[in-house]
């Protein structure tokens, strides 16, 4: 069982140098562009006023949303120099400090991989209370089929919980309905140059909303609050 005290020191020591660090190299561009694409499409009709983003780190996708939550300070202190004017609330997503039904849609990237799955249990649970009826939960998650498939075995809390898409099913039971999948990184872009990487995000991106999405590293699902 991993402590939410391990996750919050690593990202509060990472906080500083996490954008650079993850995202200021051509994987982590490649990642963020898909993973923007992917919210983009689901979320239009979603005014940023309406939605959170659950474990929002240093707010790079608060353009989707007015609201963020994240149980690390210094993550959330870097969120505040971009985003002055967003409401940014240091709380577990476990317990979230937000009335029933406060929300149209709730995101989290990158997250629920870090939790183990009671955790993630709860968070449906809190995600449940917060959105409204006929409200979006959205969010990725390692692909468990392609873990088997590749024989991964890295250990540590970090990438620990993979799922597929049964086994999501199982834990929405009636609440929610699994209403849209797509896949990222289908390709295994840390293998490749630098130099093709960017020009084959886009192909990346189109195979990974097709059935060969089985292949990806992560899904992303949309559920819908019924
Ligand atoms: C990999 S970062 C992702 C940040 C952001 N969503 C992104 O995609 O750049 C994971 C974030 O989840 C937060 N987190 C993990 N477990 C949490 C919990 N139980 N409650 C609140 N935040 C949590 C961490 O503090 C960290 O900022």
């Amino acid at each position: 069982m991993t402590s939410n005290q391990e996750i919050r020191t690593y990202y509060d020591e990472l906080a500083e140098r996490y954008d650079d660090n993850r995202f200021g190299n051509t994987y982590g561009r490649y990642l963020h562009e898909q993973e923007k694409q992917i919210l983009r499409r689901w979320l239009k009709d979603i005014p940023v006023k309406d939605c959170v983003e659950l474990g929002c780190g240093t707010g790079r996708l608060l353009d989707f949303a007015g609201t963020g939550v994240d149980f690390s300070p210094k993550m959330l202190k870097q969120a505040a120099v971009k985003y002055p004017k967003h409401q940014l609330q240091v709380a577990d997503i476990t317990d979230l400090p937000f009335s029933n039904h406060s929300f149209k849609a709730a995101f989290a990237v990158h997250v629920l991989m870090h939790l183990d799955i009671e955790v993630i249990r709860q968070v449906l649970r809190q995600a449940y209370r917060i959105i409204r009826p006929g409200g979006y939960f959205i969010f990725d998650v390692p692909n468990l089929w392609r873990r088997r498939f590749i024989n991964y075995s890295k250990g540590g809390w970090h990438g620990n919980t993979a799922l597929s898409q049964n086994e999501l099913g199982i834990i929405c039971g009636n609440d929610w309905r699994i209403v849209h999948t797509a896949g990222v990184l289908l390709f295994p872009i840390h293998q490749l140059p630098n130099a093709v990487r960017r020009p084959l995000r886009p192909l990346d991106s189109w195979l990974c909303r097709t059935p060969l999405k089985r292949f990806a590293s992560y899904h992303f699902y949309a559920l819908q609050r019924q």
